[in-house]
């Protein structure tokens, strides 16, 4: 580091040419997946990251101390299926350990499938895990058949059983909304979800993926509210402008108890110009944005013995690249899943 002057270090942090601080780590800790979502992994891909290039729950550890020291404050482990590591609950300790080490609160959230996750809920809180999202986008076992290729339903159902009371708070549900059929479904997963006492958020559709090209009308977020207001009374809850939800409120009904719910409106309603993300993938490159093609490598120099000051300098100039927003996205960014990057 350079010379101080007065003994006191301003605070560094990650900032871009547009003025935005990231504040939020997104870790994807494997490119695979034991699904094939349509609309994220075609059925034949078989380009993965060598097994060698994984980082490992030391190296994760590493980088946390890193992002840490650079005003991350909160880290998402997402995929791929992050489930699919073995060692999982070593990296989240890694990570925890960042954060005692940093004097901070340990913030960290998982994404994920929740395949394989009944008889994981445990060890993953003990390791350190605070909060987790759910990626489904039905209840019906002959749709989610269709829709992620693989009969795994059951397996979600029962670790959606054991969420409650385990410690994880909140509980999101994350249901892309695809088409008709999910508009249709949707007053059933909301319910499903508050009778959970989960929170649960529509995705709209981002045309990024192997159906990013897909000429399909899908539902754009107005046709989504329109249809939680016509089942639910909604009241509006303020939101912080770098969260990706807009939520509401939902009245109890005489069925469900009351509860909160969002839209994530990436494509109709853009959050980027208040984005506080970066990105790390299962191979140690930043990723400044969802978007970007562009990335900035941390594998090579962390293993030929980089200084943390050495990383944090490459993840300091990864950020400060930082595409204003969706304005930039390419033609060929919108064939990439968000499997390889992270979701
Ligand atoms: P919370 O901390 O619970 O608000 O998590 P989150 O919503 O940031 O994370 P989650 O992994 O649940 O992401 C939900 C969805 O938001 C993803 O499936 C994407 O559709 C979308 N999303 C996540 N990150 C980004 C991003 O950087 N840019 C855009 N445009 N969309 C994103
Ligand atoms: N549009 C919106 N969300 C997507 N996801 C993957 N691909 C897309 C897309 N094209 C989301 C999944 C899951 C996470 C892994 O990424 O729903 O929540
Ligand atoms: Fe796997 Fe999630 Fe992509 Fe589906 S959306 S294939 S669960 S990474």
């Amino acid at each position: 580091m350079g010379a101080e002057s007065g003994g006191i270090k301003p605070p560094r942090q990650l900032l871009d040419r547009w003025g935005r601080v990231a504040k939020d780590l997104r870790i994807s800790v494997t490119d695979r997946c034991n699904l094939r979502c349509s609309y994220c992994l075609p059925e034949d891909a078989d380009t993965w990251i060598p097994r060698q290039d994984l980082l490992t729950p030391r190296e994760f550890g590493r980088l946390a101390q890193v992002a840490l020291s650079l005003g991350i404050r909160k880290v998402r482990l997402t995929g791929g299926e992050p489930l699919l590591r073995p060692d999982l609950e070593e990296i989240i300790r890694k990570i925890r350990q960042a954060f005692i080490e940093a004097d901070l609160p340990a913030e960290i959230a998982l994404t994920t499938n929740a395949i394989g996750l009944a008889t994981r809920i445990d060890s993953l809180v003990e390791a350190g895990l605070g909060r987790i999202n759910i990626s489904l986008d039905t209840l019906d076992p002959d749709r989610y058949f269709a829709l992620a290729k693989r009969d795994r339903f059951s397996e979600v159902a029962a670790a959606l059983e054991k969420l409650p009371g385990s410690g994880l708070d909140p509980v999101k549900l994350n249901s892309v909304i695809l088409d008709q059929k999910s508009l249709e479904e949707l007053p059933d997963l909301v319910r499903f979800a508050l009778r959970r006492g989960f929170q649960w958020r529509a995705i709209e559709f981002m045309p990024i993926g192997p159906l990013g090209g897909s000429a399909a009308v899908r539902p754009h977020a107005s046709d989504i509210f329109r249809r939680l207001q016509e089942c639910f009374t909604l009241t509006s809850i303020e939101t912080d402008p770098a969260a990706p939800a807009r939520r509401w409120n939902v009245a109890a009904g005489s069925d469900y108890p009351a509860g909160i719910i969002g839209v994530i409106a990436s494509e109709s309603a853009p959050f980027c110009a208040s984005c506080d993300r970066t990105r790390l993938s299962a191979n140690g490159r930043v990723y400044s944005c969802l978007f970007s093609l562009s990335f900035v490598d941390l594998l090579a120099p962390l293993r030929q013995g980089a200084s943390n000051e050495e990383l944090a300098q490459l993840w300091l100039s990864a950020q400060a690249a930082k595409p204003a927003g969706h304005t930039e996205i390419t033609a060929e960014r919108r064939t990439y899943s968000l499997s390889q990057i992270g979701g």
